[in-house]
């Protein structure tokens, strides 16, 4: 089934009210959930290739081995973007593909894939944002030490300068990191995620070799793209809401903010830690150790853009009986609405005594409750706390329990309610003043949805993983409809 070409021009006619007229829309995906190919021209594994192939670490013990075959399927795979009308596609760069041990020089093999899918995205007129890391670490690099381990910042800065030097000349908008508060908390704090360590010393140490690492790419990247290049980060900063209007349920909130969104917002944009976070953790790290002369002035490297990955609102409040730090965390389920997977200790160091709460009302196939209100007040609260930095949107959709009629169809009902309430929140962040340039839906085809397999479906497209089949859902087209009017279309149409 082929959706609707979309002509060169938008329709500025209809009544709903439109976007900006030079508004990016895409979709997105990342490597080590669409790609397959885990052992192709000289690729080794990354640590995601490790924990999913060690038993109980993934739901079914599903891994991203052939996941969408995207590496062999990429052209039938840009022929769908450009069905949508897409304006540009993020992916990701799988690390070990291009850079098997984290260290030395550039595998041809490996970069010539991504070269091929750029010119193939810009011949069909689709922008390429390349994410340099979205979450595959090298497992070498792992065996090291991983983020918790300084040098893996160099390296990053390194492998960044060898993307760049192989893609820069066709690629105009780069992301350095991919959610690093997912890498840094659920990675190393929790432990749902790759590589699996539930140690928050080790997370906290990782989230500034993050920081760092991100910092150390701006400047590989500055020196080695042209200068109209962009340059961004694409965070999931947690919209925090506290339960009640309590001193303690706003001290629980604050809490959650330093240490889900300020620990990396600080130093990239703020040029430091703050100090109400270093406060809260340091009897779990010592900051004064970690923080290396320099470090913050490479961290705070200017942007030109932010990423904001967005999907629901965070509601905490305070234990009632207050603080009981050596308490384990009887949240850790609505914690995970911040992330992924239900962890055994609570991804925020130092929280344990925090309580998550999932608001009543719909919630997607993950459990994540939907509210669109969060994008617009986080939107705004950036903008209001950035002036002058723009913003993207560059991760934002739904999982549903999607299946193919005996017609061959996907109807999908609630995943266009989703995005119509989501898109109409960025729409009202604009209006009241916001600068957001574009919006990624998260994703463009159904795929490895990490610790939970291929279980979730948040695709565009549905994939029949026994023999690939790729089939458009009814919010595909709805999605085409909204690109070609650059608007909503009217409910119901
Ligand atoms: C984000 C990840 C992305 C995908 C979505 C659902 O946190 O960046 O890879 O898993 O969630």
């Amino acid at each position: 089934m082929t959706l609707p070409r979309t002509g060169p021009t938008r329709a500025t006619t209809s009544a709903a009210p439109a976007f900006p007229a030079d508004f990016l829309w895409g979709a997105a995906t990342a490597a080590y959930q669409i790609e397959g190919a885990v052992d192709v021209g000289g690729r080794t594994p990354s640590i995601w290739d490790t924990f999913s192939r060690t038993p109980g670490r993934t739901a079914g013990g599903d891994t991203g081995d052939r996941a969408t075959e995207h590496y062999h399927r990429y052209r039938q795979d840009v022929r769908l973007m450009s069905e949508l009308g897409l304006g540009a596609y993020r992916f990701s760069v799988s690390w070990p593909r291009v850079q098997p041990t984290g260290r030395g020089p550039a595998v041809e093999r490996g970069l010539d894939f991504y070269r091929r899918l750029v010119d193939e995205l810009l011949e069909h007129g689709i922008e390429p944002a390349v994410t340099l890391y979205h979450w595959d670490l090298p497992q070498d690099l792992e065996d090291l030490g991983g983020w918790p381990n300084r040098t893996t910042a160099e390296r990053f800065a390194d492998y960044a300068a060898l993307v760049a030097d192989a893609l820069g000349d066709r690629v105009g908008l780069w992301t350095t990191l991919n959610e690093p508060w997912c890498s840094a908390f659920l990675g190393y704090g929790s432990g749902v995620h790759a590589p699996g360590r539930a140690d928050w010393t080790a997370a906290l140490r990782a989230a500034h070799h993050l920081n760092l690492g991100h910092g150390r790419a701006v400047e590989a990247l500055r020196a080695t793209l042209p200068r109209a290049a962009r340059i961004a980060v694409s965070l999931n900063l947690h919209e925090v809401r506290p339960l009640t209007g309590s001193a303690a349920d706003r001290e629980a909130a604050r809490r959650i903010d330093a240490v889900g969104n300020r620990v990396f917002t600080g130093p990239m944009l703020n040029g430091g830690y703050p100090v109400d976070l270093l406060v809260d953790t340091a009897h779990l790290v010592d900051w004064a150790e970690l923080i290396h002369d320099g470090d913050l002035t490479a961290a705070a490297r200017p942007i030109d853009l932010l990423g904001v990955n967005y999907y629901n609102p965070t509601v905490v409040s305070a234990l009632p009986s207050g603080p009981t730090p050596s308490a384990a965390t009887p949240s850790a389920a609505a914690a995970s609405d911040a992330g992924h997977g239900d962890g055994a200790q609570s991804p925020f160091a130092g929280c344990a005594d925090v309580l998550f709460h999932r608001a009543p009302g719909e919630r997607t196939a993950m459990g994540w409750p939907i509210d669109p209100t969060g994008l617009t007040d986080l939107l705004l609260r950036l903008h209001r706390e950035h002036p002058g930095l723009p913003l993207m949107v560059t991760e934002n959709g739904a999982a549903f329990d999607d299946r193919v009629t005996p017609e061959g169809a996907v109807h999908d009902p609630q995943r266009v309610d989703y995005l119509r309430g989501h898109l109409d929140a960025v729409r009202r962040a604009i209006a009241a003043g916001a600068d957001v340039r574009g919006y990624f839906l998260w994703s463009l085809m159904d795929n490895f949805e990490w610790a939970y397999g291929y279980g979730k479906r948040f695709g565009l497209y549905h994939v029949d993983y026994a023999t690939q089949a790729r089939t458009a859902k009814d919010s595909a087209r709805w999605y085409a409809e909204v690109i070609r009017r650059n608007a909503l279309p009217d409910p119901g149409a």
